[in-house]
């Protein structure tokens, strides 16, 4: 269905460019016209004890053709997907020739009046008396409405209606009710109808000497019906992967259950109000009278009660299988009348339609309406509503997400991103606004802090949601929410949570088998080690989650990229450590034990505002300052990836894995310096984080195969871990002798917990089995081969050779036993003698609570399934 609409892909312009194309189609009527909206003051004359405007969203209803004719049909309407239901099922039915429509021959209204006190008895008498006082009557009564007669309508009939009582009544039981059924013209018609009830009524009591009772226009215009139609071949009715003559099927089925269904028929037909109403307001119509008589329409057109108002086929005309789509409504609307003249924007709205007549406009409703509902049926039957319906909603979401927030007013172009984010990440809610404008507005504020040439795209999205823990315990739901520039040449959108999709292939690029459920589970098990002081804290819980999980997911994204590219993930990281802004008055690298000396000149290290009370300021302009030093916020960066990018072509690893490493290490700094009080511990916290980053890229060549060890040990990053626990202690507390302990502490449970993992049976085995294609790493670099300690200590330091080490694979877990029970005792040893704590972090004395450290070492052996060595080596 070739689209040559000039209105197509209007709904993707902006709303500057939407108005001059409409300028361009309408010069006259914007000139006349323009864009005018009601003023107070005009306000002020309509209603009673008026106290101002609302506004509502003015749109337009595209793609119509009626009875061969093109025309735009302005809606205002505040919910979603109406507008676009509308223009997208009118697509396809004016490709398949459009509605036909039928008008009603003349804009019947009927004025009731109502006779009372008819004895029974004398029912007959005063119907007869009223028919033969018929042409008087009629006459009689276009004296009450001069103009309409004038115009060549007025009163054109008198019809007498006689209703049973429900309520039996001992003389009078029937209601005995006169209508005049006036030609109103283009009028909608109810004043006029009940001008000329209310000066009928002295006639009608007069001659018929009954008690005159109501006297008012009825909204029930049952001589004022327009029929919209349409005809689609199925053949072109294929739509979401679904065919043409399923579509149609479905949709007749979903008919025929209103048909059946009360309840289905109200939302039904709510669906074609939806249209209706619309329109109505746009044109200053009366949408309450036009909704009571389509309803009770609804339960009169059949005696079975309440039925939808479209009817569906499927016919066979000349050999081809058509869906038929019908509705018929009693629609009193005008086009001529006072209101229409005090709300200037219905004279727009009316002069977009071309300014039809009053028949032509209920038409065009009726055809709206037919349009909204064959378009939520469609997609109720085939893909169902709210992908179409929240994705137009996601917008509103984003709109009102911003509003009160510190990022009210955000630019329309992250609505819009946002609505995208929200959209492709199937989280069209207010917490995902805030989530992705805040990250937006922390992206935006890192970027200008230096004028990158970052990509101009949409910012991409990393979401990462830990509901593991939420629905036990109080606390929040902790989320990551990082907005990020990639090379890519589209924005993406990575999702970790427990409903996202495990099959993005993007996110499995940068994780590989690092799935939600690992990240998840590994992050549980190691917050399980807690460095918590005697008297424990609740302060910074979430920040020291979220720091915690910030470095995971920076590790693991490194590690990533730099087992497929070692080269280019060295020489990004190293471009962040090697351009140091250092401040000496803190020690940075405090003595831990482990053997390797972490220079700063290898890490970088971030240099920190203090203020004269000892703590680090970071509002905006400070912040600026002391992150604007930070290697990690040199322009520089971006251009290294660009360049990066550039020679190595669209690796994801590197458009997207390279800015979203360094997205999520530069909210990694920033959070710190943001919320850690003591300087001390931000910077330890800054450099620890380098550390892991260089063990991890094998920044440092060890020299020797203990430093490789301890490289391999880092990257357990217990030591993170503990210090971002450290940032729930009391600023006051955190001094170099603590920094001392938490880094002894550390790098001794890494020293654990390397020895643990490397000789964990399932990873043992699977590394002997990689050095049949692998070489052995002696200096711990993962991307050059197998780094398992202690197979390399078997080789560097008990001179195994590889085909040694590699027949010592044994054929069951039950040997692993036999085979190591002589080897491991014997390893660590060899690590606790180079590895000697420089404090007992046992020590009774220790600021913190160590029941869950003792516990550290045993609960990495059982984690890792070699509990049996524990009893080897004690
Ligand atoms: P789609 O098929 O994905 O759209 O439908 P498309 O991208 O193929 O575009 C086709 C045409 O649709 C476009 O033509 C536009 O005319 C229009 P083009 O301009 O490309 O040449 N269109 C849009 N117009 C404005 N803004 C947009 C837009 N997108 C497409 N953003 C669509 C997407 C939303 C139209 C479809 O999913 C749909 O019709 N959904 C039904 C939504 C609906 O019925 N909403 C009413 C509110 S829900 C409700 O309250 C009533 C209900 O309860 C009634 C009932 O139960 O029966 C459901």
């Amino acid at each position: 269905m070739g689209s040559t609409s000039i209105w197509s892909g209007f709904y993707k312009k902006s709303l500057k460019e939407r108005k001059s194309q409409i300028e361009l189609s309408f010069p006259q009527l914007v000139e006349n016209q323009g864009f005018k909206i009601l003023e107070e003051e005009q306000a002020n004359n309509m209603i009673e004890n008026c106290i101002g405007i609302t506004g509502l969203p003015l749109g337009l209803a595209l793609n119509a053709v009626i009875n061969s004719k093109s025309v735009v049909i302005p809606m205002v309407v505040e919910e979603p997907s109406v507008v676009a239901a509308v223009s997208g099922a009118s697509k396809l039915i004016s490709a398949c020739g459009g509605f036909t429509g039928t008008l009603p021959d003349r804009n019947i209204i009927f004025a009731q009046v109502q006779l009372l006190d008819i004895a029974d008895n004398d029912l007959e008498r005063t119907i007869l008396t009223l028919n033969s006082k018929k042409p008087f009557l009629i006459s009689q009564s276009n004296e009450f409405c001069k103009t309409m007669f004038n115009r060549g309508g007025g009163v054109v009939d008198l019809t007498i209606r006689q209703i049973k009582k429900s309520t039996k009544n001992s003389t009078s039981n029937t209601w005995v009710v006169v209508h005049f059924h006036i030609d109103v013209c283009d009028a909608m018609g109810a004043n006029c109808a009940s001008t000329v009830a209310e000066g009928m009524a002295p006639f009608l009591a007069q001659l018929t000497g009954c008690r005159i009772g109501f006297r008012i226009v009825s909204n029930l215009a049952t001589e004022r019906f327009s029929t919209a139609k349409f005809q689609l071949p199925v053949s072109q009715l294929g739509y979401k992967g679904f065919d043409g003559m399923e579509v149609a099927k479905r949709i007749v089925e979903a008919y025929e259950w209103a048909v059946d269904d009360p309840y289905r028929a109200v939302t039904h037909n709510k669906g074609i109000m939806n249209g209706i109403d619309a329109v109505a307001l746009a044109t200053g119509q009366d949408w309450r009278a036009i909704e009571a008589a389509c309803h009770s329409w609804a339960s009169l057109k059949s005696d079975a009660g309440y039925k939808p108002l479209t009817e569906y086929s499927i016919e066979e005309l000349h050999g081809e299988h058509y869906l038929i789509g019908k509705l018929e409504l009693p629609i009193t609307v005008g086009t001529a009348g006072g209101v229409l003249k005090t709300n200037p924007s219905y004279q727009l709205s009316l002069g977009l339609m071309g300014s039809p007549n009053s028949k032509e406009l209920a038409l065009s409703m009726v055809c709206i309406g037919l349009a909204q509902n064959f378009a939520a049926l469609r997609a109720l039957a085939t893909e169902g509503i709210q992908r179409g319906h929240m994705s137009l909603h996601a917008r509103n979401i984003a709109i009102a997400g911003t509003v009160g927030l510190t990022v009210a007013g955000a630019p329309s172009h992250a609505i819009s991103e946002c609505v995208t984010f929200m959209i492709e990440t199937n989280r069209i809610n207010q917490s995902a606004v805030i989530e992705y404008l805040a990250a937006n507005q922390l992206q935006s504020q890192l970027s200008n802090l230096h004028s990158d040439d970052a990509p101009k795209q949409a910012p991409s999205m990393f979401y990462f949601e830990d509901t593991v823990n939420a629905n036990s315990s109080l606390e929040p739901v902790l989320s990551l929410n990082i907005a990020f520039k990639t090379f890519g040449d589209k924005p993406v959108n990575i999702m970790f949570t427990n409903e996202s999709n495990s099959t993005d292939s993007i996110a499995h690029l940068l994780f590989g088998q690092k799935s939600y459920n690992w990240i998840t589970s590994v992050f549980h098990t190691l917050e399980k080690i807690k460095l918590t002081t005697i008297k424990p804290v609740r302060a910074n819980q979430i920040l020291s989650k979220k720091l915690k999980l910030l470095s995971m997911i920076m590790n693991i994204i490194c590690k990533r990229i730099y087992l497929t590219h070692p080269n280019e993930t060295k020489k990004f990281i190293k471009a962040v450590l090697e351009s140091p802004g250092y401040d000496p008055s803190y020690p940075i690298v405090p003595n831990d034990s482990s053997p390797v000396s972490w220079s700063a000149e290898m890490i970088g290290a971030i240099p920190l505002v203090k203020t004269h009370s000892g703590a680090v300021l970071v509002k905006e302009d400070t912040a600026s300052h002391s992150l604007k030093s930070s290697s990690l916020f040199q322009a520089n960066l971006t251009s290294i990836i660009e360049e990066i990018v550039s020679q190595n072509g669209q690796s994801v690893l590197l458009t997207v894995g390279l800015p979203l490493l360094l997205a999520v290490w530069q909210v990694f700094e920033c959070r710190i310096l943001e919320w850690v009080g003591s300087p001390l511990l931000a910077s330890t916290l800054l450099t620890e984080q380098r550390h892991v980053i260089a063990s991890i890229i094998g920044a440092i060549n060890p020299v020797d195969f203990d430093q490789a060890i301890s490289i391999s040990a880092k990257r357990m990053q217990v030591t993170m871990f503990l210090l971002s626990d450290a940032v729930r202690f009391q600023s006051g507390t955190i001094q170099p002798n603590l920094v001392t302990s938490i880094h002894s502490i550390g790098s001794t449970l890494e020293r654990d917990q390397i020895l643990a993992h490397d000789l964990s049976p399932m990873r043992l085995y699977r590394d002997i089995q990689l050095l049949n294609s692998n070489k052995l790493s002696l200096d711990c670099d993962i991307s050059l081969g197998v780094t398992n300690t202690f197979l390399i200590w078997l080789n560097l330091n008990n001179g195994y050779t590889v085909e040694q080490i590699l027949s010592l694979l044994p054929e069951s877990k039950e040997e692993w036993k036999m085979v190591y029970e002589s080897l491991i005792p014997l390893f660590k040893v060899y690590l606790n003698s180079v590895w000697k704590p420089s404090i007992n972090i046992f020590d009774k004395d220790s600021p913190f609570d160590t029941t869950g450290l003792k516990q550290a070492s045993s609960f990495y052996l059982n984690y890792y399934d070699v509990a049996w060595i524990e009893s080897a080596i004690n």
